[in-house]
């Protein structure tokens, strides 16, 4: 077991003496944890290979799913991708600092643990200053990817993070809740059109904008997994977002979703299963179940989309064994929002009518 140092930060102003603590341990090989406006990365040297595979090991990721690469600036990124294209450059400009991350053409700059052997890189630069003065003060790009264990759900503050990986990293950088809360959207840019692979933090409908022509990979609203000739990112074919208990994601109009979780609450209630419930503030008071939880408003999706990695953690903490999550409208943030559900369910999805 290594000893995790935690260290409470200014997520506006950091502190220069811990952001440095942390930016050496960056460069001497090791693990930190640090905010972004997304969810909590868990940061390696992206050029270090032996660090990248001991980020690969804390969390216990497979080695086949790569994780984004985090700079500081947009010029750091011309050192890691073989092409930039004219839309990349658009996107960086309009979207950068912030939740959208682009998937280039990689050099060979980059070691093939970092891109679990793939020709691809994904950068991005987060918007949150401690992560921006870690990656500035470590001097490299950094390799992070969620600071969870593989398959939980993405960490929102500190404590998930310790939770999960409390005596596995070396450092914990605490700068409050994320502000966003759910991951960066992920953008192919090696092809044409541009393809979304994972819907987040940056709407398709705001990118839909920018660029004249962007597609959607099907896996973004699939309701099944997709056979594994269709995976376009590695990330596609993993167990996701799982909360111990089984999730199931109740599908249709606000009226029929609460009338169908209504019913089957009840009946699993008899049968002596404890029940949990994500639901809406419009919703919530309809419900009798062992922990009912309130997501937001159905039509303030960034709250939901905020909320949601926390309650999944929360709902399950309470030892239930089924949670019915109310499946929301997939506008805006409502797309990233929707695709977790789905995954946390592990495609257990109902359609009420
Ligand atoms: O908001 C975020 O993106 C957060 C914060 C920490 O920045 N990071 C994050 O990383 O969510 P991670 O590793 O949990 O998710 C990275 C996703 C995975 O779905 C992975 O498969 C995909 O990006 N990815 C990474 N490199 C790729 C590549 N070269 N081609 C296609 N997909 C890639
Ligand atoms: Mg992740």
């Amino acid at each position: 077991m290594k000893q995790t140092l935690l260290l409470k930060v200014n997520p506006t102003k950091p502190e220069l003496e811990k952001i440095q603590t942390a930016a050496q341990v960056i460069r001497r090989g090791g693990l930190v944890a640090f905010p972004t406006e997304t969810v909590y990365g868990l940061g390696a040297d992206a050029l270090n290979p032996d660090a990248v595979l001991a980020l690969f090991e804390a969390k216990k990721r497979p080695l086949d799913n790569p994780p984004i690469v985090h700079v500081a600036n947009a010029s750091e990124v011309y050192k890691l991708a073989q092409e930039v294209s004219k839309e990349a450059e658009l996107l960086m400009k309009e979207f950068w600092p912030g939740p959208l991350t682009l998937v280039f053409k990689r050099l060979s700059i980059v070691p093939k643990v970092t891109v679990a052997g793939l020709n691809t890189v994904a950068i991005r630069m987060p918007k949150h200053n401690v992560a921006l003065a870690l990656i500035k003060q470590s001097g490299c790009p950094i390799a992070a990817p969620s600071a969870n264990l593989a398959g939980k759900p993405s960490p929102t503050n500190a404590k998930h993070v310790y939770e999960d990986l409390n005596g596995r990293i070396d450092v914990i950088l605490d700068g409050g809740s994320t502000k966003i809360g759910v991951e960066s959207t992920v953008i192919d840019v090696s092809v044409v059109p541009p393809m979304v692979l994972r819907p987040g933090g940056t709407t398709f409908e705001a990118l839909k904008k920018v660029l004249c022509d962007v597609q959607l990979h099907p896996f973004v609203e699939a309701e099944a997994e997709l056979p594994l000739e269709k995976i376009k990112s590695p990330g596609m074919k993993h167990k996701h977002y799982a909360p111990k208990a089984q999730v199931i994601l109740v599908e249709g109009t606000s009226e029929a979703v609460t009338c169908k979780i209504r019913d089957l609450a009840e009946s699993y209630m008899i049968k002596g299963k404890k029940v949990g419930i994500l639901a809406t503030d419009e919703t919530q008071t309809y419900y009798k179940a062992d922990v009912v939880l309130s997501l937001g408003s159905r039509l303030d999706l960034a709250t939901v989309a905020q909320r949601l990695f926390r309650l999944l953690r929360e709902v399950d903490a309470e030892g239930v064994d089924l949670i019915f999550a109310e499946g929301v409208s997939s506008e805006g943030m409502g797309l990233a929002v929707m695709n977790r559900l789905r995954k946390a369910s592990g495609y257990h999805i109902l359609k009420a009518e």
